[in-house]
């Protein structure tokens, strides 16, 4: 029998969608208590403690501690970190950017989202990078419809950017399935001509996660085998949500509406317009 990837990609029921969206609101949660706790003086370290208690009070199990021996539950990539950072005791900084990335397990189904925040005072340019980072995002998400190409949703994140201005978009970290795994096919790029690759099923789970940086796309990875690191060392945005592909369109199970908002403002069919 050929051996087909199709074969590889694992469609939930909406039943399991509704187990998928108890993760994903744990993550949701989670990471609006973080951005509030954020501040000049705080450690990175300190948010993975609040992350802990959060997953504890939750009966949530973390996504990340352990993955391929990663030591803590959230990924704190601060400045020209992009992704992958992992949480320390140095006290954020004025004027700093930093993503925070979140996943949660709940009854065996996972969730994984990723914000960036300003610490103390706005940063104009960074201000605009994180926000053309987020449309970007949402753009994607907007594209996952059932009978769409994967690469619809690329191409929507791409686009956003481009015609934002010169931005570097990362081409060796992609989004990803997601379900029974945290990493699951497909990958789903963010750039790329639309049309292609496979039609988007009912059943599919999804997470979309542009990293954009302010200068170019190159990155590389320290010593500490994790950090993953603009080469030009300018500052980067990472954002991502976890969405299903549902019969009534795309339910953003990480955001805590769902996605009602952004999908009523863009005329998305969403099942989040009538249940969150
Ligand atoms: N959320 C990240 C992603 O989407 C995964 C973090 S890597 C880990 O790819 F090892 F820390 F889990
Ligand atoms: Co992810």
């Amino acid at each position: 029998m050929v051996f087909r990837r199709k074969d590889r990609i694992e469609l939930k029921t909406p039943a399991q969608f509704d187990l998928m969206r108890k993760a994903g609101l744990v993550v949701g949660h989670t990471l609006q208590r973080l951005a509030i706790e954020a501040g000049v003086g705080v450690t990175t370290g300190d948010l993975d403690r609040i992350a802990r208690e959060e997953l504890r009070k939750a009966n949530a199990q973390p996504s990340f501690l352990g993955y391929y021996g990663y030591p803590a539950v959230i990924c704190t990539s601060v400045n020209h970190e992009v992704v992958h950072g992992i949480p320390n005791g140095k006290p954020l900084d004025d004027g700093d950017i930093l993503s925070i990335d979140f996943g949660a397990i709940v009854d065996g189904w996972h969730g994984d989202s990723a914000i960036t925040i300003e610490i103390g005072t706005p940063i104009p340019e960074q201000t605009k990078l994180s926000n053309v980072t987020r449309a970007s995002m949402w753009a994607g998400l907007a594209q996952s419809v059932a009978d769409n190409h994967l690469s619809d949703i690329g191409h929507a994140v791409e686009k956003t950017i481009r015609s934002a201005g010169p931005y570097g978009i990362l081409e060796e970290y992609v989004g990803h399935g997601i379900g029974t795994k945290m990493h699951m096919d497909p990958s789903v790029p963010n750039y790329g001509d639309p049309g292609r690759g496979m039609i988007l099923q009912v059943g599919m789970a999804l997470a979309i996660e542009p990293m954009v940086t302010l200068g170019g796309r190159h990155v590389h990875t320290l010593a500490d085998n994790w950090t993953v690191v603009t080469d030009d060392g300018s500052r980067a945005s990472h954002w991502e949500h976890t969405v299903a592909i549902t019969e009534q369109g795309p339910w953003v199970l990480t955001a805590l509406d769902g996605g009602a908002e952004y999908f009523a403002a863009h005329g998305v069919p969403s099942p989040a317009s009538t249940r969150g």
